[in-house]
């Protein structure tokens, strides 16, 4: 029987947030994850659990997060083939969000996350020496990023499994670095008060009261910290938000798409000043796409085949919006 992966993860992070301030929410921490996470059953928890422990057994000083694709060792590191290895990483698709090159291997991810990077990372305050918190992180591949960018600290956090043990897998290879994932909700976490800048990346859509999101954010933020939010919103002025009635582009978790005008009166109304746009981009199908790392369906198919400017539901196509604002000091 595999050692659980769970049963590890969270005694390594807390011994390495002993020379930093979260040392103080580890007792409230290891509450959520006990009550939201050890008590949740996962019917691929086993499986994913065997084959993590199969991965080869090397650890590299080899990494690059300052680049597009995140990079985690060289091919010749590794014991074992490329074909191997490679079959080993499948058993962890769908690969959504990077890309990784993981000794010599490219994933190719569903998503071009680094696109997302490059629209933010000119607007933000530089990250050097900040203590930073990913809400919605998904597998990590921006903590990665935000510690190449110069953080102290990279916490995530993200509800799915499955992105839990992808990171898992991707810091085994690594020494240990402060860039964590904690397997939790937004909702689940303390009012930590302390982090620099506070990143909440295509979350709020999926929330059923946003504005519970945007008070949560300001609450895990430092006075004077930063928050960095990214979001689908549709085109109009501050009294428009769309509420699917159904399915959004074929998503059933999708509540409520603001106008940029309509997101910067929630914001002020949740607290944050100087609230500004960044950036405002129609996603494409070459930015998020089917690839042999992710073979389910993507966006072309979920757009109207004779129109990509519409859903598959008759919506506006996915158009995002980077805001970037502040606590209050
Ligand atoms: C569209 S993905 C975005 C992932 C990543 N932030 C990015 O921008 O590439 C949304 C992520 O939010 C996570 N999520 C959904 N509800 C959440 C919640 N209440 N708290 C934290 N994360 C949540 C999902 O598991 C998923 O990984």
């Amino acid at each position: 029987m595999a050692e659980s992966v769970f049963d590890t993860f969270y005694s390594k992070f807390v011994e390495t947030i002993q020379d930093s301030d979260l040392v103080h929410f580890e007792h409230e921490l290891a509450l959520s994850l006990e009550h939201h996470f050890f008590a949740s059953k996962h019917g691929r928890k086993d499986e994913w659990d065997q084959s993590i422990a199969a991965l080869p057994n090397v650890k590299t000083d080899n990494y690059r997060f300052d680049q597009g694709t995140v990079k985690i060792g060289d091919s010749t590191e590794l014991e074992i083939g490329l074909s191997e290895f490679e079959d080993q990483l499948k058993r962890f698709m769908p690969w959504r969000k990077g890309p990784f090159d993981l000794f010599g291997s490219q994933i190719d991810t569903e998503w071009r996350s680094d696109w997302k990077w490059d629209r933010i990372a000119p607007h933000i305050s530089s990250l050097k020496d900040r203590q930073v918190l990913d809400i919605g992180c998904g597998n990590g591949y921006h903590l990665f990023r935000m510690f190449g960018a110069g953080a102290k600290l990279a916490l995530g956090i993200d509800p799915t499994l499955l992105f839990f043990y992808q990171f898992q897998l991707l810091s085994r290879f690594l020494p240990a670095l402060p860039i964590h994932l904690l397997p939790l909700r937004g909702e689940h976490l303390p009012s930590f008060g302390q982090f620099d800048t506070v990143f909440s990346l295509g979350v709020l859509y999926h929330r059923r009261n946003p504005i519970d999101h945007l008070t949560e954010l300001l609450g895990f933020l430092a006075p004077g910290g930063e928050v960095v939010l990214e979001t689908l919103i549709v085109d109009g002025d501050r009294s428009t938000v769309l509420m699917p009635t159904d399915r959004y582009a074929k998503m059933s978790n999708v509540w409520f798409l603001p106008s940029t005008d309509a997101l910067v009166v929630w914001m002020h109304r949740a607290g944050f000043k100087n609230v500004r746009i960044a950036d405002i981009n129609q996603t494409s199908t070459q930015e998020q796409r089917t690839t042999q790392w992710m073979n389910f369906h993507s966006l072309s198919d979920f757009l109207d085949p004779s129109d990509h400017n519409k859903t598959f539901e008759g919506y506006p196509a996915p158009k995002r919006a980077v805001i970037v604002a502040d606590k209050p000091g």
